[in-house]
């Protein structure tokens, strides 16, 4: 295996190997924040992508994309269990996201985190040259920064956390939360999406592990760890463009007939995830209809709930509620040829998407709890003209940026149902002042512009920024 100087770890590479309907393989990008945002930096690049393609037992050879190499790791059955679906997804992801869901403790799901994340760690290890910089993503490889340190002290090493990282109460509950510590602060610089969690980490480094620390380094064993805030964003140029593509244009035109223009048309792209507030937002849906404030004659809500973690039970069960609640909605004030909602639990690719963003006249997005959320930043990207609202949750990490957006508390259903009436009756010359705003922040905070900085920090002199592509 050839060595790189830039190497990127990540639970997921950027293409997933899945199983068509028709039983045929097919490599699919990954419909996830993290994936979109890496590979529109990294695709040009002379990197490699050291990742699991998704499924247990042997991966199949990974096709050529370019200049970008990727490497996979594989995970067995038991692996998949413990590690992705058990400590990651059914313990950390929920008690970083303000446990919404209870997270689940289970003392054998460590041990596989453990094993795994060395496995990711030794393949970093193999594929790095000498001096190389390895860039550690996410929460599920929090150990890999500091055995990675152990195994190459020659590398310049970090990490950057994509989820919310929680305040000292909910943190301290977790049983390896010491460990966990000082697995991320083996690294050089640890990245954040909001300035709050740099503070959190600083808090509980002091408490748990006795450093020396502030919001901005954490000294530990006479080795500092620089911290800090990065919000990771998207390819702006990359949106406008597909936006402006003559098909994808036609396509959104094509969509409004079909959904029964001038209908207003409502529109939400979520991962189906207890944490992206899809019921709240159809608690607030229904009553709207059921007060007589938001008729089917004029408005429909189009939901895209792109499946995600399907053999976690918590995931499950939010699918069947959230299907019993639509059919509900759909039942009571539907009409003939006109449903109140039109539910999509499918992944559309980013053309798609983005003649999708171009059909709302109001953009729902109120996760309950976002690490940054790339869904709103897209929607703002896709509206050259300026129309069109964004309704937006100030639990996403995007809050602290589209403030010009609608901001809402998702919890707060009489305020949400104000806040869609106010979004979906604003005047085009408000909302396109406040377009025009979020546009321009997003132009010169792109994702470029986030790896820049994150690198710049990391190496002091640019030189790695200059790799990307
Ligand atoms: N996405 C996609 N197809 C879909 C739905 C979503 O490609 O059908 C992409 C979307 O464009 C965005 C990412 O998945 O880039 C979702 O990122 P976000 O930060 O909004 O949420 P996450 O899923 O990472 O929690
Ligand atoms: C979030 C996480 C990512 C993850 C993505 C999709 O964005 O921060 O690390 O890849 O969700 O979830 P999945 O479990 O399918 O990788």
């Amino acid at each position: 295996m050839r060595q790189s100087s830039l190497v990127v770890v990540a639970n997921r590479l950027p293409l997933d190997d899945n199983v068509a309907p028709d039983g045929a393989c097919e490599w699919r990008r990954n419909p996830g924040g993290l994936a979109s945002a890496l590979h529109s930096i990294l695709r040009q690049a002379p990197a490699t992508w050291v990742g699991w393609a998704g499924g247990a037992g042997p991966p199949r050879p990974l096709p050529d994309i370019g200049t970008l190499r990727l490497r996979s790791v594989a995970l067995t059955e038991d692996e998949l269990r413990g590690y992705y679906e058990g400590f990651a997804n059914s313990t950390l992801w929920p008690l970083y996201h303000d446990a919404v869901e209870p997270p689940l403790f289970d003392r054998g799901w460590w041990e596989t985190y453990l094993v795994v994340n060395r496995r990711f760690a030794e393949a970093a290890a193999e594929v790095a040259e000498q001096g190389a910089a390895v860039w550690v993503q996410d929460y599920h490889l929090q150990l890999v920064p500091e055995m990675l340190r152990q195994m190459r002290p020659d590398l310049l090493i970090g990490f950057f956390m994509h989820v919310p990282f929680p305040p000292p109460e909910l943190f301290m509950q977790l049983p390896r939360r010491a460990e966990l510590l000082r697995g991320m602060l083996g690294a050089d610089l640890v990245g954040f999406q909001r300035p709050q969690a740099a503070h959190n980490i600083a808090q509980l480094a002091t408490k748990l592990l006795g450093a020396q620390a502030n919001d901005r380094t954490i000294t530990l064993g006479g080795r500092t760890t620089r911290t800090g805030a990065f919000p990771v964003s998207i390819d702006v140029a990359e949106m406008q463009a597909l936006a402006a593509r003559p098909d994808v244009v036609a396509h959104a035109r094509e969509l409004r007939g079909l959904l029964g223009q001038p209908r207003r048309i409502l529109l939400s792209v979520d991962r189906l995830d207890y944490t992206k507030g899809i019921e709240h937002r159809l608690t607030a849906y229904r009553e709207l209809l059921r007060d007589g404030l938001v008729k089917v004659r004029d408005t429909v809500l189009v939901q895209v709930a792109v499946p995600s973690r399907e053999r976690v039970e918590s995931y499950r069960t939010l699918r069947d509620r959230i299907e019993g609640e639509v059919g509900r909605i759909n039942g009571e004030y539907g009409r003939v040829g006109e449903p109140a909602i039109h539910y999509l639990i499918q992944p559309f690719d980013r053309a798609e998407l983005a003649a999708l963003y171009q059909t709302a006249d109001v953009m729902v997005v109120t996760p309950l709890r976002d690490g940054m959320n790339l869904v709103a930043k897209e929607f703002v990207a896709a509206r050259e003209d300026g129309s069109g609202a964004l309704v937006l949750s100030e639990f996403a990490g995007a809050a602290d940026e589209l403030n010009d957006a609608f901001l809402v508390n998702p919890h707060d259903v009489e305020g949400l149902k104000d806040t869609l009436l106010r979004a979906m009756e604003a005047e085009p010359a408000d909302l396109a002042t406040r377009m025009e705003r979020m546009r321009a922040h997003l132009r010169s905070h792109d994702i470029m512009a986030w790896a820049r900085d994150y690198l710049s920090t990391l190496d002091h002199t640019g030189r790695l920024a200059e790799r990307l592509a």
